[in-house]
């Protein structure tokens, strides 16, 4: 590389904010990407996480993976604090979820149970589709302040930790999701925002 990790997010951050997100077709959001070995200074690494979280908050968005800033690190923000039905939340077990940071993240299934439930991605804009996903995963990484944490995570948090960690390794939930669920976001709100997906399932054939 000619450019090292330090510059990059030097001029990452020295650019606009929000920060401009990869949209799908960029290769960033192909490759797997690299272990964060702690070679940022701290204050550089904090004032990266300060404006992943910026950006992820204004898109709105509840989470962020450095590959959709053009950064192929091991290094996502995650925040989920939306007001929601409490019938949503029941349905999707969508409990708020601070701030936090994931380093080197990994995650794997607990348990054989899975959710369907229709999700979209800031790099995927103006859609949304089913993706069917683990209902808990084990996720291990590091914090910012590079503190291990080992946990089960359940429900709509766990979908969130998947799907950033898919980013990671080069994965879009498209990948995996249920093709014929795909529906615009006008569509979505118009038509497919309850509880579960179980209308836009008879409707859209999937
Ligand atoms: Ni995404």
């Amino acid at each position: 590389m000619t450019h090292s990790l330090v510059e990059h997010v030097e001029d990452l951050l020295g650019g606009p904010r929000p920060l401009p997100i990869a949209i799908a077709g960029d290769p960033v959001l192909r490759r797997r990407s690299a272990p964060y070995d702690g070679n940022l200074p701290s204050g550089l690494l904090n004032e990266l996480i300060i404006a992943m979280r910026l950006t992820m908050l204004s898109a709105p968005g509840v989470g962020l993976a450095a590959p959709q800033i053009g950064l192929g690190l091991q290094l996502a923000v995650i925040e989920d604090t939306a007001a929601i039905s409490s019938e949503l939340a029941a349905a999707r077990r969508r409990v708020p979820v601070p701030f936090r940071v994931l380093i080197n993240p990994s995650d794997e299934p607990v348990g054989t149970e899975v959710a369907a439930f229709y999700e979209g991605c800031l790099s995927v804009p103006g859609y949304q589709a089913v993706a069917e996903r683990a209902e808990a995963v084990r996720l291990r990484g590091w914090d910012a302040d590079g503190e291990p944490f080992d946990e089960v995570v359940v429900g709509w948090p766990a979908r969130i930790v998947a799907h950033e960690t898919d980013h990671l390794a080069g994965r879009l939930y498209l990948d995996s999701a249920l093709s014929r669920s795909l529906s615009s976001n006008e569509n979505y709100l118009a038509r497919w925002g309850g509880a579960t997906p179980k209308a836009a399932r008879v409707a859209l054939g999937f």
